[in-house]
């Protein structure tokens, strides 16, 4: 359109010139006009079309910041997440409650009546195939999307009124997909907890199985923007180190030990006894002796 509208404004005025000089020529032909009459006709006539091209090409490059300014503005007025969500406080996480529950991301549903009952401490294993929604239902968990049909009730309230900051403090994640921060290691971790002091931090490390001589620098070894620079199980082992240190009532482990090695998977499965006992666990997992740690096994 922009390059539409200013070959417009040049075609135009180059027509207009066109016509100038035909008209003018016939006067001139006709002794109605004169030499110096068309040249000063001729002058005024740039000096006129010049400002014009101008003003009509100021609209153009105004455009484009129009619309980039509306865009902001309709950014700015989006409602964050704490306005939205409800303001009820959980308290300790007693039990989980999935009622038929239906949900899709888009018009096709990936969740169909989905129905789920955790109590405390309780052990539970989501098996499934890949895209079965089983990370999907974690995210719900987390009331990261509230369009579901059905009810998820936390304590008998449902997560749609639960306060987020209150809800995401008892319940964590290990997550498939694992954000880390350009930064040091330390940075990473310390986001989660800024009280702690670097030996505890080492010590949920070690807990992970991550041990930190293996980082040149240590606490201060710099991670770039996603963790490119790590491998996919240290990436996991900082992600459980940052689970151990938050210490949620219920914690998620979405494929938590697919990318360790296994003596560091074995310690991920022995802690789910140990230092997990007392914590409510959801593994969502394709590795069966994982799925055997759990108390009940549901499948979707
Ligand atoms: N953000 C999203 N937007 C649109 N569709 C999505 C989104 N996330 C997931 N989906 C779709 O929802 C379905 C369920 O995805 P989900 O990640 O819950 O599967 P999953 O059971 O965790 O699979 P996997 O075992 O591979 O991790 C898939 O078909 C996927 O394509
Ligand atoms: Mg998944």
């Amino acid at each position: 359109m922009m390059n539409i509208a200013s070959e417009g404004i040049v075609g135009i005025t180059n027509i207009a010139s066109v016509l100038l000089i035909v008209f003018s020529g016939i006067f001139i032909i006709k002794g109605k006009m004169s030499l110096g009459n068309y040249w000063a006709v001729s002058q005024y006539a740039l000096l006129f079309f010049a400002p014009m091209q101008l003003l009509a090409s100021i609209r153009i490059m105004v455009q484009p910041g129009i619309a980039a300014l509306t865009r902001i503005n309709e950014l700015l007025k989006l409602k964050t997440e704490d306005e939205i969500c409800g303001n009820r406080q959980v308290g300790k996480i007693e039990n989980i409650i999935f009622s038929d529950v239906s949900f899709g991301y888009s018009e096709k549903t990936v969740i169909d009546n989905f129905n789920m009952a955790i109590s405390r401490n309780e052990k539970v294993a989501l098996l499934g195939k890949n895209g079965s929604g089983k990370t999907t239902i974690a995210k719900l968990l987390l009331g990261f999307y509230k369009d579901y049909s059905g009810s998820i009730r936390i304590n008998d309230i449902e997560i749609k009124n639960v306060s987020l900051s209150d809800l995401r403090n008892r319940v964590g994640i290990v997550a498939q997909n694992i954000v880390l921060f350009s930064g040091t290691l330390l940075d990473n971790i310390r986001f989660i907890a800024p009280q702690l002091d670097e030996h505890e931090i080492i010590a949920a490390l070690s807990k992970a199985g991550l041990d930190i001589s293996e980082f040149a620098g240590g606490l201060q070894a710099v991670i770039s923007e996603n963790g490119k620079n790590l491998s996919g199980g240290q990436k996991q082992k900082i992600a459980l180190a940052r689970m151990i240190i938050k210490n949620p009532d219920v914690m998620i482990f979405d494929e938590a030990t697919s990318n360790l090695d296994i003596e560091t998977s074995n310690l991920v499965k022995q802690s789910i006894h140990t230092i997990f006992a007392e914590k409510t666990c959801i593994i969502i997992t394709h590795d069966p002796d994982m799925a055997s740690l759990a108390d009940t096994i549901i499948k979707i």
